[in-house]
């Protein structure tokens, strides 16, 4: 099976967060069930500069862009480790750019930018010697791939066979924009209506590759089924309900090669479940030194790294550590960029507990594993996650994860109880109430398993030894691409 990825960043070229660590391992799991996977995602400045070996193909074509047109160079490149191919969609007008989207504020024209590489995307797909089966896009970014294969591409050879599926990793993200932007896509004026392109009288990228794929998934099962109801579909759950029939859930894997602490070469003493005590340790006196402390602070360290925007529960972090911190009970690590408002109140709350609160605030992917390595617990108080690897890496490094229990945390994360430790499910702790109490009770309870040291030794060992790599999840990809690939496409009017 011929497979083309779409998507707008991937690791380890670009990232801002989990979609890219996904997109960077999908084709190298699916390439070992036997598909023939090809990604494209745009030559931004960070991918140019990072020393990859990147070549022109020589291949280069303008894009119709509303009333202009954009020159589209196509780059190429290798995922490391893996056989796929790698297109860059080069532009520098729309990638030769500091960041990805923009900074405290999204860049003005990303409507252009992902128009045109949407555009370009597809346009390269029929520019192929031989057709693919299925292109498979992620996120808003790509949102409007399908409806040109369906509206501009279905009489392409390359194309007209194609099905499509498009990956949710997010629905508070939907690429809304103004009406007046559907004049980039170069498509007709009648898709702009309730049932197609439009949300409230703004142009809804998002909704656009939900109503045009063939297929959707989405990253957990339990997530899914919320963004069917309101508020998990951040109003688009009509449009999803009315899809369920080809809407699926499935579970992210993780790198187990980037996320071993058997073999990271960020860490300073590797380890496995049997010796994970000396491993920590030895992190936590690299971590220390690294923040510029003396020693270690000898109290559990409860971490938290991800972006500080509010779906991660920024609000209850800054709460609890307010009313912990004093208490002597634990260290606190804090590892994120985001929001203005977020990074301010850490800031004031860390300001407030010297010894017992560190706080960096920075995007830091080695530190991210130093922190992973060395943390007794990490935090995760989201209030809505569509997956997350942040907790599935805790599970392989030891740390146990302290979750609300919602999307992809309930299908990962299984609280520790009498029951769930006596039948060896146990994983972590999580909570439900919308705030800052039910985190504190789920640290507490944390914090009091980890004073008896053989019970929490039976639950580091039960976390490790868990199977989260990406064999099981790409082996359920392959399966929804073949039904995909079964069913005839709807036709559109
Ligand atoms: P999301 O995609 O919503 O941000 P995930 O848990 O799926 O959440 O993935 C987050 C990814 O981004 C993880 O790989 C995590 O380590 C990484 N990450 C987030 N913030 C930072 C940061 N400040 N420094 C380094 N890595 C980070
Ligand atoms: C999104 C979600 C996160 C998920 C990631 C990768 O960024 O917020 O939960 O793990 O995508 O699918």
């Amino acid at each position: 099976m011929r497979v083309l990825q779409v998507a707008s960043e991937a690791t380890p070229f670009a990232k801002t967060g989990g979609l890219a660590d996904v997109v960077g391992c999908l084709p190298d799991a699916l390439s070992r069930l036997g598909c023939d996977v090809t990604l494209v995602i745009p030559a931004y400045r960070e991918v140019l500069s990072k020393g990859f070996e990147i070549e022109h193909t020589g291949l280069s074509f303008e894009v119709p862009l509303g009333t202009r047109r954009l020159q589209a160079q196509i780059l190429r490149g290798r995922l490391p480790g893996c056989s796929a191919m790698v297109f860059l969609i080069a532009n520098d007008e729309c990638f030769d750019r500091p960041t990805l989207y923009g900074g405290a504020e999204d860049y003005p024209d990303n409507a252009e930018r992902f128009i045109f590489f949407s555009r370009a995307a597809i346009e390269l797909a029929a520019r192929q010697d031989r057709p693919f089966d299925i292109i498979h896009c992620h996120d808003w970014q790509t949102g409007l791939v399908s409806a040109y294969q369906k509206l501009l591409y279905r009489s392409s050879p390359m194309l007209s066979q194609s099905r499509t599926v498009l990956t949710i990793h997010n629905m508070a993200y939907q690429g809304l924009f103004w009406h007046w932007d559907m004049l980039l896509t170069g498509l007709d004026w009648k898709y702009f209506n309730w049932q197609q392109m439009e949300f409230y009288g703004q142009l809804n990228l998002l909704k656009t590759g939900l109503v045009f794929s063939d297929a959707i998934s989405t990253v957990s099962p339990n997530y899914a089924r919320e963004i069917q109801k309101a508020p998990g579909g951040h109003g688009l759950e009509g449009v999803l309900a009315s899809r369920s029939d080809v809407l699926r859930g499935i579970v992210n894997g993780i790198d187990t090669t980037v996320w071993n602490p058997g073999s990271d070469p960020h860490i300073p003493r590797l380890y496995s479940a049997h010796d994970f005590d000396a491993g920590k340790y030895a992190a936590r006196v690299a971590l220390a030194a690294r923040l510029g402390h003396a020693a270690p602070d000898a109290r559990p360290l409860v971490a938290f790294v991800g972006r500080l925007v509010e779906q991660k529960g920024v609000e209850f972090i800054v709460e609890l550590m307010s009313r912990m911190a004093g208490s002597g009970r634990a260290h606190f690590i804090v590892l994120g960029t985001g929001s203005r408002s977020s990074e301010e109140a850490l800031q004031r709350v860390a300001a407030s507990f010297p010894g017992t609160i560190d706080l960096i605030i920075g995007f830091d992917e080695t530190l991210a594993h130093l922190v992973q390595a060395a943390a007794d617990m990490m935090l995760m108080p989201s209030l809505y996650e569509p997956c997350g690897l942040t907790q599935l890496y805790a599970l392989r490094y030891g740390t146990i994860p302290i979750v609300r229990a919602t999307g992809g945390l309930v299908d990962t994360i299984v609280d520790t109880t009498p029951e769930t430790l006596h039948n060896k499910t146990a994983n972590g702790f999580s909570f439900t109430a919308f705030d800052s109490l039910a985190l504190e009770h789920a640290l507490t309870r944390a914090l009091d398993a980890h004073r008896n040291r053989e019970l929490w030794s039976g639950l580091v060992q039960q976390a490790m030894g868990q199977d989260w790599s990406w064999d099981a999840s790409a082996r359920e990809y392959l399966q929804l691409f073949r039904e995909t690939q079964a069913r005839t496409p709807a036709t559109v009017r």
